[in-house]
């Protein structure tokens, strides 16, 4: 089988975790990132990881000129799995029109130079933030979409919509995964999420906190319909989500996918709210995390957490790590960030 597959974004948190996975499985991967987001020092981790250095283009998505040149010199590749997009929920507000032009002109463009290639498999990264708040909960694949609460949420749904439009008038095979609240850090933490600034997500904020970089994490509203009045998401280990792309890939290749355009959700089916995860962080890093309650945060959701189980079924693919994991690894990174620092 052929076994190239080009990996967007591939320089950052979830596409480097990735390229670990399908270079570990046997593929040949090939990343371009514009490094917008991240840093080109990460093939050499990758290479530490697994032994062998993906191949690397510094190239932007919104050139077209440049991505058509790339999949002229490299006609070999299997498939696609599409990371690049910039992800801040707050900038996209702030910002709609970069982020409008780029994640849809990137996606475009990219559905262009496939189409052109010869291309026909994709795995492109969508988000839970589709679902909205959902009416019913777990959440599974077939809840209504709703209105994103940000700039950044509407080009996830808006590039779903083109990749369906696409696979429905031409040949291409497309899988959106629709990723929950990934956290955590590869193992070896040689890799992991470097959040440019001051952290929007829960994880990055309260790891930094429990290592001095911020004096108090914020706990956004206590006066939620839940459990103990704050937020519940369904968080998920990288990993894990890394080992779904191999499978989503896989199945493309193997022609195993039942629709031209299919869709899953990636999470572990159990939510937890924002003291369940301070909790959990004390436990298993044994360091007392300052946090204090304030308002809720606009644009923020109650709840919300994943059924699973279309992707448990279809792709073979289950969540194997527990919070404990997920928090412990996500510590892990922090403390290998500090000594690096240090050093
Ligand atoms: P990231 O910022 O770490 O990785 C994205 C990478 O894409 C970066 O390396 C960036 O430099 C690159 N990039 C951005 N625009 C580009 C362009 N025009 N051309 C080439 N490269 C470009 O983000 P991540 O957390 O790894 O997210 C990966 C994908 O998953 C994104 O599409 C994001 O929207 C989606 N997603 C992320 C989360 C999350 O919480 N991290 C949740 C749901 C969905
Ligand atoms: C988690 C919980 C907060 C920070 C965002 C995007 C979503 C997806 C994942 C890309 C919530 C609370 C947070 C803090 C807090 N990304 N919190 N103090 O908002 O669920 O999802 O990232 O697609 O689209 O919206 O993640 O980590 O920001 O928040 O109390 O300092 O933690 O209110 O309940 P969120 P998050």
């Amino acid at each position: 089988m052929a076994n190239k597959i080009l990996v967007t974004g591939g320089a950052g948190y979830i596409g480097s975790h990735t390229s670990i996975v399908l270079q570990e499985a046997g593929f040949e991967v090939h990343i371009i990132d514009n490094l917008s987001n991240s840093d080109a020092a990460v093939m050499d981790r990758i290479a530490e990881i697994t032994g062998k250095i993906p191949g690397f283009t510094q190239l932007d998505l919104c050139n077209s000129e440049d991505l058509h040149a790339f999949f002229d010199k490299h006609p070999d590749i299997a498939g696609v799995i599409h990371f690049a997009a910039h992800k801040s929920v707050n900038e996209s507000s702030t910002y709609p029109l970069k982020y409008y032009h780029n994640n849809l002109t990137g996606t475009i463009n990219l559905l262009q130079a496939m189409q052109r290639a010869n291309c026909h498999n994709l795995v492109f990264s969508s988000s839970c933030t589709v679902y909205g708040q959902p009416d019913q909960l777990p959440v599974s694949e077939d809840a209504p979409l709703k209105k994103a609460f940000s700039p950044y949420g509407n080009t996830k749904r808006m590039c779903e919509e083109i990749i369906h439009d696409q696979a429905e008038a031409d040949s291409l095979q497309a899988v959106a995964l629709r990723y929950f609240n990934p956290i955590g850090a590869h193992h070896s933490a040689r890799i992991g999420e470097l959040p440019v600034g001051i952290p929007n997500n829960l994880v990055p904020y309260l790891t930094q906190t429990a290592a001095g970089k911020r004096d108090s994490l914020k706990v956004f509203g206590q006066d939620y319909d839940t459990h103990d009045g704050t937020g519940i998401r369904d968080y998920i280990h990288v990993v894990d989500l890394a080992e779904a792309h191999l499978k989503a890939i896989s199945r493309l290749l193997e022609q195993k996918n039942k629709e031209a355009f299919e869709v899953f959700n990636l999470g572990t089916g159990t939510g937890y709210s924002v003291l369940d995860i301070i909790k959990t962080f004390e436990k298993v890093s044994g360091v007392r995390v300052t946090h204090e309650i304030t308002d809720r945060r606009a644009g923020d959701i109650e709840k919300v957490w994943a059924d699973p189980a279309k992707a448990n079924r279809e792709l073979g693919w289950k969540a194997r790590f527990g919070l404990d994991d997920m928090l412990r690894s996500a510590w892990a990174w922090e403390q290998s960030l500090a000594s690096r620092n240090d050093s």
